[in-house]
Formats: C-alpha cells, structure tokens, sequence
C-alpha cells in the first residue's frame, strides 16, 4: 500500500486515472488492482462504422459515426457529451448499451467485457444500465398505459413481489417524478411533454440501475419545462447515486448537469475535462466555437445556434488529418491537413485532454 500523500493536489489525486485510454492501462477484469479506484464505466476506442450504398456505382463505403472514442466514467459521475448533429453522440450511447454492435473497441462495465459477453450474460447487466431518449413522444408505447410502462422493467426483471407491490412501486414513482397517482391509468398522448419524459425517466429508474444514459432528454421540450426537467435529473442523481452519460447539443445544458464534459466532433473526442478546466480553458478550436456560439444569458435560449458538422465535409470521406482543419483559426496546413490528432494530456498528469496540433494557450 502506498500511504496518502497529504500534500496531493487534486491533478495528482487524478493522476490514478490518467491513461486509462492507452491499451497499458486497460483495467485488469480479473485482478482489479484495489489501489487503483475502478471506474464503473471504461469505453475503450469504441469505433462504429455504417456501410452504405451511397458511393460510386453504389459499391459499399463506411461512414465512421465513431471513431475511436476513449473514456472512463466513475461511479456517481455525470459525463457530458456535447456536440453537433451527427457528431456521433447517439451513436455513442447506443453502442455503449450494445443496442447497436460496435465495429471495434471495448465497453467495460463494472468490470464486465460487454463487448466479449453472451447475449445471456447481457440480459443480466441491463437492468443495471438504462437509457432515457429524446423524444418522448415516440419513445412511449401509445397503447399502454403509464402504469404498465412504468412497470416494464419491474416485469421484465420480476422485481415485483405481486400485485400489491407493483402498484405500490409504480405509485412510488409516480410521486417521486413529480406525477400524480392518477396518472397511471392514462395513456401516453393525455400527457404533455413534460410529463411523458418524467414517466421516461420513471421507467428507467424503476429497475434501479446503476447506469443512466440520457440522450437529449431535454430538447424536445419547451425551455421552461427543460429547467425542472434538469433540476429532478440533478435530484435524482443524487438521491441514487447515479453514474451517468448526458449527451446534448446544447453546451449550456451539459455544463450544467456535468463532472466533466467530453467535445464530440466527426466521431471522435476532440477534448475531455473537468467542466470547469473545459469551460474556463476551451482548448479545441471547434469547443472554442461551441462556446462563441453562445447567446448571453438574457438571449432566449431557443435561439441557440446549433453547431453541426459542417456541410461541405463529408461523413463518408472524412477529410485526412483534422476533420476541423477548414474551419479552424489555427490550422498549420502540412500539418493538421495530414495527421490526425490524437486526444493528448495537456500537461503531465492533467485530466485535460485535447485532440489538437495548435490549441489556444490562452
Ligand atoms: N443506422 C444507421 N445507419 C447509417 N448511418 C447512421 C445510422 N445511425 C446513424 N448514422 C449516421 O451516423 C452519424 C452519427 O449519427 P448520430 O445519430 O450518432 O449523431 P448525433 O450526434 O446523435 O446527432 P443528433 O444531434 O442529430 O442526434 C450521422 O452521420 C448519421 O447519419
Ligand atoms: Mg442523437
């Protein structure tokens, strides 16, 4: 055992986590080294490639929608995923969950290979590992009620010990996601957005899982509704000490839900940090114009430009090199043209990571 270092600052502390993206320091699923605090959650150059028709005389092209993408979650972590449409978030999320197959790469979870383990075995980690999507609108069966759908996962995972239970738990959440009882008898299109998402989120927890991914939970609602949607995610975390994936376009959503905030560009990271090293440093160019893009506080957040991928760059042939090079103040043609950038340390032993040849310094 090594003796706590009093003087230890906070990087250092860290330190125990750094590199877990390099392949020495993948974790050791069988002889977990107790000195090292385990993260619940290691995704490890997760790539998804979709073939297509799309190319020339229709032969079958790869879109890279991930491209290599490392990270670790630790238990009762908020990550934060931002980036523009078709960065690959969703991607990310789904593939995590092996709802869709990755390419390549490896989602360790709380010491489990997902990537390696039966479909058997898979079925036993699900109830610890929930999504929540979007669009509430088509995420909810229509013909069910409330009650059933909140009771899914109760059902499917028997954690019910009757009748009796199961409407106790499910009156439970309703209460607890700030619905009324009553609600349970209605159907899906009686609700409004709002509370469709809540009866989303009630579904999720109701397995109690360890694991939350929330893929834009918010977008879809009217800005006010997405601040008390926001402020019972936040509660909810805590009382159950969630570890959580929140992906969103939106940066001022995820600055304000997360530990540390992952930038998604064209499948890959392009920066990784602690949200306050992120916000105050914006190392990568394109996190630099996520941030610029940014209206004041007293703009209506509904103008909030969204930064895509850009138009004139193709998914399917990925430009070499940096895919923001056209687009970047600080592009070194010959350079950043060429060879791709790597998310690297941004001092020895800082969590803050970048994948840029010329980051601003200041
Ligand atoms: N099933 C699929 N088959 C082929 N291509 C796909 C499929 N799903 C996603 N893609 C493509 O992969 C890329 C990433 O898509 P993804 O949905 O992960 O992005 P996103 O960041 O979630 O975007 P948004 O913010 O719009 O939700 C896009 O170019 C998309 O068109
Ligand atoms: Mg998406």
């Amino acid at each position: 055992m090594t003796k706590p270092n009093p003087d230890a600052t906070d990087a250092d502390k860290d330190d125990e986590f750094t590199g877990v993206e390099s392949e020495e320091r993948t974790p050791k699923l069988d002889a977990p080294d107790r000195r090292r605090p385990q993260a619940l959650l290691y995704v490890q150059k997760l790539t998804k490639a979709y073939p297509t028709n799309r190319g020339f005389f229709r032969s079958t092209e790869l879109l890279h929608a991930l491209n290599g993408v490392s990270f670790y979650i630790r238990h009762k972590e908020t990550l934060g995923i931002v980036g523009g449409s078709g960065s690959g978030k969703s991607t990310l999320g789904r593939c995590i969950l092996r709802l869709t197959e990755p390419t390549l790469g490896r989602v360790v979870f709380d010491g489990n290979d997902l990537t390696a383990i039966s479909a058997s075995e898979l079925r036993g980690l699900r109830r610890r590992m929930q999504i929540v999507l979007q669009n509430p609108y088509t995420s909810l069966d229509p013909h069910m009620t409330v009650g059933d759908i909140i009771a899914e996962g109760i059902d499917i995972f028997g954690l019910a010990a009757g009748r009796k239970d199961r409407e106790e738990q499910v009156a439970g959440w309703c209460a607890r996601v700030g619905l009324s009882e009553s609600i349970a008898t209605r159907h899906p299109h009686e609700l409004s957005g709002g509370q469709r998402q809540r009866v989303a989120v009630a579904r999720a927890l109701a397995v109690k899982p360890d694991f939350l991914i929330l893929d834009e939970p918010t977008s879809a609602l009217d800005v006010s509704v997405q601040a008390q949607l926001l402020n019972l995610l936040q509660d909810l975390q805590a009382e159950f000490g969630l570890t959580q994936l929140f992906i969103s376009h939106d940066l001022r959503t995820v600055q304000y839900v997360s530990d540390r905030i992952g930038v998604m560009h064209f499948g890959r990271l392009v920066e990784l940090g602690r949200t306050a090293d992120v916000v105050a440093r914006r190392l990568h160019p394109y996190t630099r114009a996520l941030f610029e893009a940014l209206p004041s506080l007293e703009t209506n957040r509904r103008a909030l430009p969204v930064i895509g991928n850009h138009d004139d760059a193709n998914p399917l042939a990925p430009p070499a090199g940096c895919a923001y090079f056209a687009h970047c103040p600080n592009a070194e043609p010959g350079r950043c043209d060429v060879e791709t950038p790597v998310l690297s340390e941004t001092a020895p032993r800082s969590r803050h990571r970048v994948a840029c040849w010329h980051p601003f310094t200041n």
